[in-house]
């Protein structure tokens, strides 16, 4: 059974700096937050108190954060994240709708995460864009949010939607074993 409770929703930002992801925090981190709260100079600015040397322990932190995990979301925060996106158009008429598509994006996608080491991958389309929502959710794209759009005929919504790179692995290795 894990200690912390997770979640699955996972953020984007940036500043000018870097590029931030809020991603869910689970048992994968104990090793980070073991480290952290047994820093006493970290300790010194989260907890009250006037004790300057104080440390927790493993057993503490399985507390802490077991509990507050129950009512409240919590997230790690990933700083400079590799986050790059998917733009395509294939001019030639006559070659949409034949598997290019959808091939294309699959050699991007295994070049990005295998090659390049990027964390998260996204793209954008509107919502008439029929060939790309499929083209991406075949690569194991999902919806990460949609924007309204000012109304026109063609379109009411713009789509966001993402791959991260444990996604894409996992997605991997479970089309491996079936
Ligand atoms: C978007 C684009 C790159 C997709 O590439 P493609 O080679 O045409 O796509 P594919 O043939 O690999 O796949 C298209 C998929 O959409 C499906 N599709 C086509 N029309 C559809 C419709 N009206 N509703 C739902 N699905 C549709 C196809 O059946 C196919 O899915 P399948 O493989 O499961 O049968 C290409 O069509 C293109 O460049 N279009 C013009 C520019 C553009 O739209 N760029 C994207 C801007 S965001």
């Amino acid at each position: 059974m894990s200690i912390i409770k997770t979640h699955d929703v996972v953020l984007h930002g940036k500043t000018n700096q870097f590029e931030i992801t809020l991603k869910p925090l689970c048992d994968e981190h104990l090793p980070l937050l073991y480290k952290w709260c047994a820093d006493p100079e970290v300790l010194y600015w989260t907890e009250g108190g006037e004790d300057c040397e104080q440390s927790y322990d493993k057993e503490t932190v399985h507390v802490i954060y077991g509990n507050v995990s129950q009512q409240a979301l919590c997230f790690l925060i990933e700083v400079n994240c590799d986050v790059r996106r998917i733009d395509m158009s294939i001019g030639e008429k006559e070659y949409w709708n034949k598997g290019i598509g959808s091939e294309f994006v699959r050699i991007l996608v295994e070049f990005a995460f295998t090659i390049e080491h990027v964390d998260v991958l996204h793209c954008i389309f509107e919502d008439y864009n029929h060939r790309s929502k499929r083209v991406f959710e075949k690569n194991g794209f999902t919806l990460h949010h949609q924007v309204n759009l000012p109304p026109m005929q063609k379109r009411h919504f713009e789509y966001h939607y993402g791959l991260t790179s444990e996604e894409y692995f996992n997605q991997k290795q479970n089309f491996h074993i079936k």
